[in-house]
């Protein structure tokens, strides 16, 4: 799908990957609605692309994992004559051991990274499909192909969303080959969202235990170390333009993908990625 005079809209568009996509789309010439649970930095990424471009930008403030707020969301959309791409971006992680992470969190995992993607998803793609037109786009991560010890809640929410992103554009290529789906796993990625996670989680590092605390240093490390999330946004945009299903920023990782299939097939141990 061409971008140029599409409406576009953005999940977790404050943050470092969502503002980089935002960018990126604008400068492609699409209108953008903004979402985004953390209203100041948010309102600074719309005057940021404000007055960068002419083009059109509004901004929701709200909850992911609420389907209320992708009514919201739509309610914008249509609006403004219908959403043409939707970009599921918002996401958080929790480090921690499996039997360790309170429940709250697991949940607050799940709500954010798996129901945040599927509640835009349903709210979205039956227009989509009416219209015969659109490409819907859900960040998973490296995390979503691959199992690292310490974030066992956000690779089981992660995976879930690949498989949910494959089987939807299996669905969409029976029943409406015109609108497009998208799933990106992306390897480290320089963000904030490591702190980002910890506020809407409302803890801090002193709660983690010791190798919880020793797991989620070599994790945070890899994603200050990331690559720019310019590098996502452009992959994100390629792969709406050319209707591309796997969108790797970091291509390394499906080489890391073929070993643990192969170790699959083979039934050898899994490797440990952080080991
Ligand atoms: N940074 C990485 O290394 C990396 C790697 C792979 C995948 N990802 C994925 O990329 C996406 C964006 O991550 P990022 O690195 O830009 O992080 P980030 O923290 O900079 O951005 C995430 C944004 O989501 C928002 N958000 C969190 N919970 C929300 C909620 N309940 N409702 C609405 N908004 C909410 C945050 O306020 C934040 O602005 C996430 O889905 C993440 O899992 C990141």
């Amino acid at each position: 799908m061409e971008i140029d005079g599409t409406l576009a809209l953005v999940t977790g568009a404050a943050g470092a990957i969502g503002s980089a996509t935002a960018r990126k789309l604008a400068a492609n010439g699409a209108r953008l609605i903004l979402a985004d649970r953390d209203e100041e930095r948010l309102v600074e990424v719309a005057e940021e692309l404000g007055e960068l471009s002419d083009i059109e930008v509004a901004t929701v403030v709200g909850d992911v994992s609420k389907e209320a707020h992708h009514r919201e969301l739509l309610a914008a959309a249509d609006g403004l004559g219908g959403v043409d791409i939707v970009v599921l971006n918002a996401g958080v992680y929790l480090p921690g051991l499996l039997w360790e992470v309170p429940l709250a969190q697991w949940e607050l995992q799940v709500n954010v990274n798996f129901w945040g993607v599927l509640h835009g998803l349903r709210t979205t793609v039956p227009g989509m499909i009416d219209r015969s037109r659109g490409h819907v786009v859900a960040i998973s991560s490296g995390a979503g192909i691959l199992a690292t010890p310490g974030l066992a809640p956000y690779v089981a929410t992660k995976h879930a969303v690949v498989g949910m992103m494959e089987s939807l554009r299996h669905e969409l290529n029976r029943v409406c080959p015109d609108v497009g789906a998208s799933v990106v796993c992306p390897g480290n990625v320089r963000s904030d969202m490591a702190k980002n996670s910890l506020l809407v989680a409302d803890i801090s590092d002193e709660q983690l235990g010791p190798v919880t605390s020793s797991l989620a240093k070599q994790i945070r490390a890899g994603v200050e170390s990331g690559t720019e999330p310019a590098v996502v946004a452009e992959a994100i945009v390629d792969a709406i333009v050319a209707n591309k299903f796997w969108v790797l920023p970091h291509p390394e990782l499906g080489w890391v993908a073929v070993d643990r299939m192969e170790r699959l097939r083979s039934g050898n141990e899994p490797a440990d990625l952080l080991g």
